[in-house]
C-alpha cells in the first residue's frame, strides 16, 4: 500500500504515479498548472518567457479548462513588472519583497528562476506531490518548488529545495519556503503575541498597501513573543462558521519570518520561511538545502472549518500517534518545585494511583551530584541522579511505579547548561555563548551549541540512556526555558550559518530519538508555550500550551491554540493557580489532555472523589476529545460564557465543555446554546457530567432531535452558582 510516514514525508518506494510533464512552448501561450484539494484550487501560470507566476488560490471550479482565464482577469503586475511570482527573486526584474536573494559565488547578486519542468506524484488517494523546477539561466542554481497536498483536508504543505553548482559557496540571503499571491478586496491578519504565561494573545487587523512582517530572533524557545501561526480572512473578518479565510503555520522551531505584502495592484503577497536575520546560510556547490515546510489550508466555511481541517490533518500525518491514546498524568512540579526524596515520590506514586491516572511524571531536579539541581541556578547538564534525592537511582521509581500498577515519566530539558555544572566545565566551547563578552543569562542558564556533532550526540545520549538504563520509563516531558544571546558558534566556521543549523541538529537529534523510540510519548515544553509549531510537534505526542495554568485564563490560551492545534496535543494540567474552586480547574485542564499538578493529600474527601470520578469521565469521553470533530461554539472573548464541544466522527457522542468567564451581574446562559456537528437525523439524550459530589444538577436529562439540538439548542444552566458546567450527548 501507499504510505507517506508520520512526517508527512514519503518513503521508500511507495510511489503511485509519477508523471514528467516538460511544458514544450509552440505557440506564446500560458500553460497552467491547478493544483487542487476537496474544495480548492491553487492555480500556478507558466508564462510564455518561463516565468512561473501564482494566478489563484479559493474555491475550486468544475472545469479544470477554466482555470486558464483566470491569469487575464485580476491585476498582477503594475509600472514595475510582476507582483505574482510564485517564488520570487532577487536583483533582476523583481523589486518586491523576495522569497529569494542569493550572493553569487562570483559576488554578483542577481537571480531569475524560470520553468524547467514539473512533476506530479500520487502518493495515495490523499496526498500528492507536485515538484517544480525552476533554474537561472546565468547561474548554475536551481530551485524545486514543492506542494504536497491533501485532499481530503484541503491542507497543503509547500517547501523549496536549493541547489548549486557554482565554484565556491553560495550565500542564500534570503530562503523562504513558500511565496503565495492571493486575490481579494480586503485582507484581516489575525495573529498572536505573548510572553511567559502570557501565550497566545490575538490581534486581528485589517492589512493596509506595504508590508507587514510576524518574526522571531529568539532562537531557541522562539515563539516566546510570537508563534509561527496566523490567519487571513479575505474580503472580511471570517466568523467561526462563516467567510473565507486561510490559515499559515511555519514547521520550524526557530528564528521564522512571514511577510505579508498588500501591492499596488491590491494582491496579498505572502512569504514564509526561516528568518533571515542574521542568517545568510553558505550552500556548499551540489548539496541540497531543503526549507522547512509551510503548512496551510483555506475554506470559505469559516475559522471552525479551517480548525477542523488543520487538527484532522495534524491527527493524521503530523503529531506522533496522533490516532492514538494518552497518558493522564499526576506532575510534581508546583507540588515540589525541587523539594523531593524518594520517600516524597513514594507517596506522589500512590498518589496517582489513587487518582486513577495512567503516570506520574517527575519534574526538574533529579540530577546533578558537585553542582545539585536544588534550583535553577545549577545542575543543568549533568544528567545523573542526585545521590541524596534519588540514592537509588531511577530504577527505584520505576519500580515503585510497577508496584502501584501505573506509569513512570521523566522531566529533561537537554538543550541547556547552568553555568555551574560539570558540563560546562568539561566542555565550554558547546556553549552558545560569544568569546570576548560577559555572558547573558536566562534563568540562569546558557544554550547548547546543537549546531556541532558532538553536542547533538550528547543530547542525543541523554534521551538514550535514560530510556536503555531505565527500559519501563514511559513518557518524557522536554523542556526548553532559554533563549539565545549572545549567538555565537565555536564550531561554526561561518558564523551567520549557526541560528539555522541550531534548528536543523535539534531535528537531527529527535530524528535519532524517533528511530529508536518512534512511538513514546514526548511532551514537548519550553517554559510554557514558547516552542509550539508543527516543525517541532512531528517528533511529539503533546505540547505544554502555556506555565499559565489559571483555568480562566487557561480557556483563553487554550481556545487560541485550538485554532490551529488538535485538542490531543494541549497537556492541560490541573494546579493550584487562581481561585477557581477545583471542579472549574479540573473542567477546563479536560478540553485536551488531561493531567494533575496539586498536592492529593490536600484535596478535602468531596474534591478527590470529584477528581477521581473526572479522570473516569474523562476516560469515557476521550474518543470525542482526542479524535472528535471540535466545533467552538460561544467565543470568551465576546461572551459571558465561553463553550466548546467535540463529536465522535460517527456523530453518536459529544461533549459540551461550558465555563463563566466573566464576573458581572447575572452573567451566565440565559437562553439555549446551539450545538453544532450532529446530525440531525438523529435523536440524543443530554445530561450533566462531572457533577460535583454534594450538588445537583440542574440539567434534566431529556431527548432531542439533532435538528432540534443544531437549531435550538440547550441551555447549560451556567451561572456563578454553576461557572462551569458539562453536558453529554449521546445518540439514543
Ligand atoms: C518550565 C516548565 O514550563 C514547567 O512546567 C517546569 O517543568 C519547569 N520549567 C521546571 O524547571
Amino acid at each position: 500500500m501507499n504510505k507517506i510516514n508520520s512526517k508527512g514525508l514519503l518513503t521508500g518506494a511507495i510511489i503511485a504515479l509519477y508523471v514528467l510533464c516538460n511544458v514544450s512552448f509552440t505557440k506564446a501561450q500560458d500553460v497552467i498548472i491547478p493544483i487542487e484539494t476537496k474544495e480548492n484550487a491553487l492555480v500556478l501560470q507558466v508564462t510564455p518567457d518561463k516565468l512561473l507566476n501564482m494566478v489563484y488560490f479559493g474555491s475550486k471550479l468544475s472545469d479544470k479548462n477554466e482555470y486558464a482565464a483566470l491569469a487575464k482577469l485580476y491585476q498582477f503586475g503594475g509600472t514595475i513588472g510582476t507582483y505574482n511570482n510564485a517564488y520570487t527573486t532577487a536583483g533582476t526584474r523583481n523589486l518586491m519583497e523576495p522569497a529569494i536573494a542569493v550572493t553569487h559565488a562570483d559576488g554578483n547578486k542577481s537571480l531569475e528562476l524560470k520553468y524547467v519542468n514539473h512533476t506530479v506524484t500520487k502518493i495515495n488517494d490523499d496526498v500528492s506531490l507536485l515538484s517544480i523546477s525552476l533554474k537561472d539561466s546565468v547561474y548554475d542554481f536551481e530551485v524545486t518548488l514543492n506542494y504536497q497536498t491533501y485532499y481530503n483536508e484541503d491542507v497543503t504543505e509547500q517547501w523549496s529545495v536549493i541547489k548549486h553548482h557554482e565554484k565556491k559557496d553560495v550565500v542564500l540571503n534570503k530562503y523562504a519556503s513558500a511565496n503565495l499571491c492571493i486575490h481579494a478586496n480586503s485582507y484581516w491578519l489575525k495573529h498572536y503575541h505573548g510572553d511567559w504565561a502570557k501565550e497566545m494573545r490575538p490581534e486581528e487587523e485589517q492589512l493596509n498597501h506595504g508590508l507587514k512582517t510576524l518574526d522571531s530572533k529568539l532562537g531557541s524557545r522562539a515563539d516566546l513573543f510570537q508563534p509561527p501561526v496566523f490567519m487571513v480572512s479575505l474580503n472580511k473578518p471570517a466568523t467561526e462558521d462563516e467567510g473565507e479565510v486561510m490559515y499559515g503555520n511555519l514547521e520550524w522551531s526557530g528564528n521564522f519570518r512571514i511577510d505579508l505584502e498588500v501591492d499596488p495592484a491590491n494582491n496579498l503577497r505572502l512569504i514564509a520561511g526561516i528568518n533571515n536575520f542574521a542568517a545568510d546560510y553558505n550552500l556548499k556547490a551540489g548539496v541540497e538545502f531543503a526549507t522547512p515546510k509551510f503548512v496551510y489550508t483555506l475554506t470559505n466555511k469559516g475559522k471552525g472549518e479551517a480548525s477542523r481541517n488543520l487538527q484532522t490533518w495534524a491527527r493524521k500525518y503530523k503529531i506522533v500517534d496522533g490516532n492514538g491514546s494518552r497518558l493522564t498524568l499526576l506532575n510534581n512540579w508546583e507540588s515540589t518545585y525541587f523539594d523531593f526524596n524518594e520517600d516524597k515520590l513514594a507517596g506522589l506514586l500512590k498518589d496517582t494511583k489513587k487518582l486513577g491516572v495512567d503516570l506520574f511524571l517527575l519534574d526538574d531536579g533529579w540530577f546533578g551530584n558537585k553542582y545539585p539541581r536544588n534550583g535553577d541556578h545549577a545542575g543543568l547538564g549533568d544528567w545523573q541522579t542526585n545521590k541524596a534525592k534519588l540514592p537509588n537511582d531511577i530504577a527505584f521509581l520505576t519500580k515503585e511505579a510497577k508496584a502501584n500498577d501505573v506509569k513512570f515519566g521523566i522531566w529533561i530539558e537537554p538543550e541547556m547548561v547552568n553555568p555551574k555544572s560539570e558540563l560546562y566545565e568539561k566542555h565550554p566551547d558547546w556553549v552558545v555563548k560569544q568569546p570576548q563578552r560577559p555572558e547573558i543569562y536566562m534563568r540562569n542558564q546558557l544554550v547548547l551549541d546543537l549546531s556541532n556533532p558532538k553536542v547533538q550526540d550528547f543530547v542525543f545520549g541523554v534521551v538514550d540512556n535514560l530510556f536503555v538504563k531505565n527500559p519501563d520509563l514511559a513518557y518524557i516531558k522536554w523542556d526548553c526555558n532559554s533563549i539565545i544571546f549572545n549567538a555565537y558558534s565555536a564550531y561554526e566556521k561561518n558564523q551567520s550559518n549557526f541560528y539555522t543549523d541550531y534548528v536543523l541538529g535539534l531535528y537531527k537529534v529527535l530524528d535519532r530519538i524517533r528511530a529508536k523510540y518512534p512511538k513514546v510519548p514526548l511532551m514537548l515544553c519550553s517554559g510554557g508555550g514558547g516552542r509550539v509549531d508543527y516543525g517541532a510537534l512531528k517528533y511529539f505526542t503533546e505540547y505544554w500550551p502555556s506555565d499559565n495554568t489559571e483555568p480562566i485564563e487557561r480557556i483563553f490560551i487554550q481556545w487560541e491554540y485550538s485554532y490551529f492545534y488538535p485538542a490531543i496535543a494541549s497537556s492541560n494540567h490541573v494546579t493550584d493557580w487562581g481561585k477557581q474552586p477545583i471542579k472549574f480547574r479540573v473542567d477546563v485542564a479536560m478540553m485536551g489532555k488531561l493531567g494533575f499538578d496539586i498536592v492529593i493529600g490536600k484535596l478535602k474527601p468531596a474534591e478527590l472523589a470529584f477528581c477521581q470520578g473526572a479522570v473516569n469521565t474523562y476516560k469515557q469521553f476521550s474518543e470525542e476529545i482526542w479524535h472528535g470533530d471540535q466545533y467552538r461554539l460561544q467565543d470568551p472573548r465576546e461572551n459571558d460564557v465561553a463553550s466548546i464541544m467535540y463529536v465522535d466522527p460517527a456523530k453518536t457522542t459529544a461533549i459540551m465543555f461550558n465555563y463563566l468567564v466573566n464576573n458581572r451581574y447575572q452573567a451566565g446562559t440565559h437562553e439555549p446554546l446551539r450545538l453544532k456537528g450532529l446530525n440531525p437525523d438523529k435523536t440524543y439524550t443530554i445530561s450533566e457530567v462531572n457533577v460535583f459530589p454534594g450538588t445537583r444538577s440542574t440539567i434534566t436529562e431529556a431527548t432531542y432531535t439533532g435538528k432540534f439540538l443544531m437549531t435550538i439548542g440547550i441551555n447549560p444552566d451556567v451561572s456563578e452558582h454553576r461557572a462551569s458546567v458539562l453536558i453529554a450527548v449521546k445518540e439514543n
